[in-house]
């Protein structure tokens, strides 16, 4: 079964084809970073114009890469929650046309199912990898989100979140201090270049929420002592201190959710771990969790870091596992927000 998948929650466009096996075909991201870059975050409205203007062009060259037409594919598959409303609605709108015109299937995908998912995509040149096998537990964390889950099956009713943040995402977290220090965005990326030369030592921020026995996150504590410590020294000027701030922020931060993955593996019984998200590219928390598998003898498996950034690829695998079972979307498939998710759950909880 091959899929055609598009992504537009939030700052990347993304198109890719995807066979049900896993296999990319062609996964073509086309990222907003520098329109972004000098308002030092995501703006929703330019996002979404961003879409609209690119989507078609990223479609026609994830065809084209993938060598096939669109009368080829099985099922279009798109991302339609949760994320930036407007940005989703483009995403959509295009999913829609496209599987009207070539008239395909339509298939909705939860842009987190694809995350957890990512680590079964297989891209031309990588090495013949295991997959882990079900259950794992899967540490997903983003600019947006960060949660571990534990994945009995590939699909959303078989995941269970077992602990998220109280605050800010992970990746929020490395974007916030970044910025900060005056280092631009996003984030994750330049700290994690930075902290490679520092010393993690030279600076003893609080861990947040350290007690063990909790799978509960919180970073904006974090954050904040980093910010008082700016306000009282300013940006530092000398490369060296610059650096070890990055490393001892990237230190705690990359510790805390290393260890509280390996402790839902543990506590959940389950020999498998996964990485997952934007913040699973960073260097020092895929050393640390596979030193604590090792440790724990559990297995760690982490996706390259092509799959762990936004991609259309894990859509277009999460697509194939719901087109198998035969759950399509109809015509009036809608885009839901994470704020708009967040009130169907707690309406729901409420009538039970
Ligand atoms: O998964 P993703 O591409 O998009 C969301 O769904 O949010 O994650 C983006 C986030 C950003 O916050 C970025 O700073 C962070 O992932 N990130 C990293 C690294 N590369 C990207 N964080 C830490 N270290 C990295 N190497
Ligand atoms: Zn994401």
């Amino acid at each position: 079964m091959l899929i055609l998948a598009i992504e537009s929650s939030c700052d990347d466009t993304g198109a890719a084809v995807v066979r049900d096996d896993g296999a990319v075909l062609s996964d073509v991201v086309q990222s907003q970073i520098a329109l972004h870059t000098p308002y030092g975050g995501v703006i929703p409205e330019l996002a979404s114009r961003d879409h609209l203007k690119n989507a078609s062009h990223v479609v026609r060259d994830a065809l084209s890469r993938a060598g096939i037409a669109l009368t080829d594919v099985d099922a279009i598959a798109v991302t339609n929650r949760p994320g930036l409303v407007g940005a989703l609605l483009v995403g959509v709108q295009i999913a829609k046309g496209v599987a009207w015109a070539a008239r395909k299937p339509l298939v909705g995908v939860d842009h987190l199912v694809g995350h957890l998912l990512a680590v079964f995509l297989r891209r031309e040149g990588d090495a013949a990898v295991e997959a882990p096998s079900f259950p794992y537990v899967c540490l997903l964390a983003s600019g947006g989100h960060t949660a571990i889950y534990r994945v009995d099956a590939p699909d959303a009713a078989q995941i269970v979140e077992l602990g998220a943040t109280r605050d800010d995402a992970a990746g929020e977290a490395f974007d916030k201090v970044a910025k900060l220090l005056g280092l631009g965005y996003p984030g994750g990326p330049v700290i994690d270049r930075l902290a490679a030369q520092g010393d993690a030592s030279k600076f003893a921020w609080k861990t947040p929420m350290a007690q063990r026995g909790s799978l509960e996150f919180s970073f904006s504590g974090l954050k904040s002592q980093i910010a008082r410590h700016v306000e009282e020294h300013g940006i530092p000027s000398d490369a060296n201190t610059l650096a070890n701030i990055c490393a001892s922020f990237q230190r705690v931060a990359t510790s805390v959710l290393a260890r509280k993955l390996i402790d839902a593996a543990v506590q959940e019984g389950v020999d498998h771990v996964v990485l997952a998200g934007g913040v699973a590219a960073n260097r020092e928390l895929r050393a640390r969790v596979t030193e604590l598998a090792e440790k724990h003898r559990k297995k760690a498996f982490l996706p390259g870091l092509a799959s762990c950034t936004d991609n259309a690829a894990m859509i277009g695998y999460a697509g194939a596992i719901r087109a198998k079972a035969g759950e399509f979307a109809s015509w009036d498939l809608v885009a839901t927000s994470a704020t708009e998710l967040a009130r169907q759950t707690r309406k729901g909880r409420g009538k039970r």
